[in-house]
């Protein structure tokens, strides 16, 4: 039997996971929420919280895989991308255990576990396949021909579709992270309610950057006519710029799909957790074709059970890594 404990720690949330022969035994995460009243992720705060959850969350993790520290066999961490003061308490610590119990020690890029977390669980997409992989610092159009070799055909040139939630979010007044509010509130309202201009950009690129400063305007002119048009018209507000963004993603996957062949299709990253979004990828899914995988919830935003997953393929590929790698806040596939 081989025992990987996994620690994620990229950002706002410390996490532990087990993996045992490829199956998750326990995945624990400790959501920060000091960051909500600063309205986004404090870095030095983030480190200090990582401080404090990382032994408990380790030890719970342990715990509820039934796992003592001498049966592991490997210790894996996010080595990056990610802040650099939380990338270094997840590294600082995996480094420290895996040398007292005298184990591998295996890296794990971020978002290529975003990418692995479908292989937790059944149904698992067949190689190759396409992973649109949005969060809230990337967005990416991901070509995996195995689980190490992928290859990123589209992405953003400027801000993360998360950022541009998150940045809606919060021009309505919402708390921090607002992606998920945005989704409650567009689930009431009418999509076609006011529309917002789509950025084209070239290949399989994206652009997001414009459509948060359309939005702004929008709302600056919407409320020197009626200051309170925030409040009776939210729901349609959230519906029309979910509905865009949505439509911008699914425009540049459906073509990548063309240009590749490939109907295997996936979706990763924390706002994999949409519903507009998960409902428009089955609905696209079925008239192109595809065969669509969508993570469960606790797999799309960060955890530690897909750096573990990433992991298991990393031990069987005696993939391990030294104890002077550094944390890397931007990080190449
Ligand atoms: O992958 P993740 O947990 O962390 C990063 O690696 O960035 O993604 C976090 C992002 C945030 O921007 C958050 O607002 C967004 O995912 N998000 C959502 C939803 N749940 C999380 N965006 C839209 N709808 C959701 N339901
Ligand atoms: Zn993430």
């Amino acid at each position: 039997m081989t025992n990987i404990l996994a620690i994620e720690s990229s950002c706002d949330e410390t996490s532990a996971a087990v993996i045992s022969n490829g199956q998750i035994r326990s995945n624990i995460v400790a959501t920060q929420v000091i960051h909500q009243k600063y309205g986004g992720v404090v870095p030095e705060l983030a480190s200090r919280a990582h401080q404090q959850h990382i032994l408990p969350v380790v030890e719970k993790a342990l715990e509820d895989a039934k796992i003592s520290k001498k049966d592991l066999n490997a210790i894996a961490f996010t080595r990056g991308p990610g802040l650099l003061g939380a990338l270094l308490v997840g590294a600082s610590f995996a480094k420290a255990l895996a040398l007292g119990l005298d184990i591998p020690l295996i890296e794990v890029h971020h978002m290529q576990a975003h990418v692995l977390a479908h292989f937790i669980e059944e149904p698992r997409p067949s190689f190759p396949f396409l992973c649109l992989t949005v969060s809230g610092g990337h967005t990416q159009i991901v070509l995996i021909r195995s689980a190490l070799d992928m290859e990123i055909i589209g992405e953003t040139q400027d801000d993360a579709v998360g950022e541009a939630f998150d940045k809606t979010a919060k021009l309505l007044g919402l708390p921090y992270p607002g992606g998920p509010l945005v989704d409650k509130y567009a689930q009431l309202g009418d999509p076609l309610a006011f529309p917002f201009p789509m950025s084209e950009m070239p290949a399989l690129n994206y652009s997001f950057s414009g459509i948060k400063t359309s939005i702004l305007y929008f709302l600056q002119e919407k409320v020197k006519h009626n200051p309170d048009f925030v409040i009776e018209n939210l729901n349609d507000i959230c519906a029309s710029v979910q509905y865009t963004l949505i439509k911008m993603l699914l425009q540049k996957l459906r073509k990548a799909a063309k240009q590749t062949g490939i109907s295997e299709i996936a979706i990763a990253g924390g706002v994999s957790a949409n519903s507009g979004l998960r409902k428009a990828l089955h609905e696209l899914g079925d008239k192109e074709g595809w065969k669509v995988y969508i993570p469960r919830f606790e797999y799309c935003t960060d955890n530690a059970a897909m750096i573990a997953m990433a992991a298991h393929f990393k031990y069987e590929n005696e993939d391990f890594c030294e104890q002077t790698v550094s944390p890397l806040p931007r990080m190449d596939f």
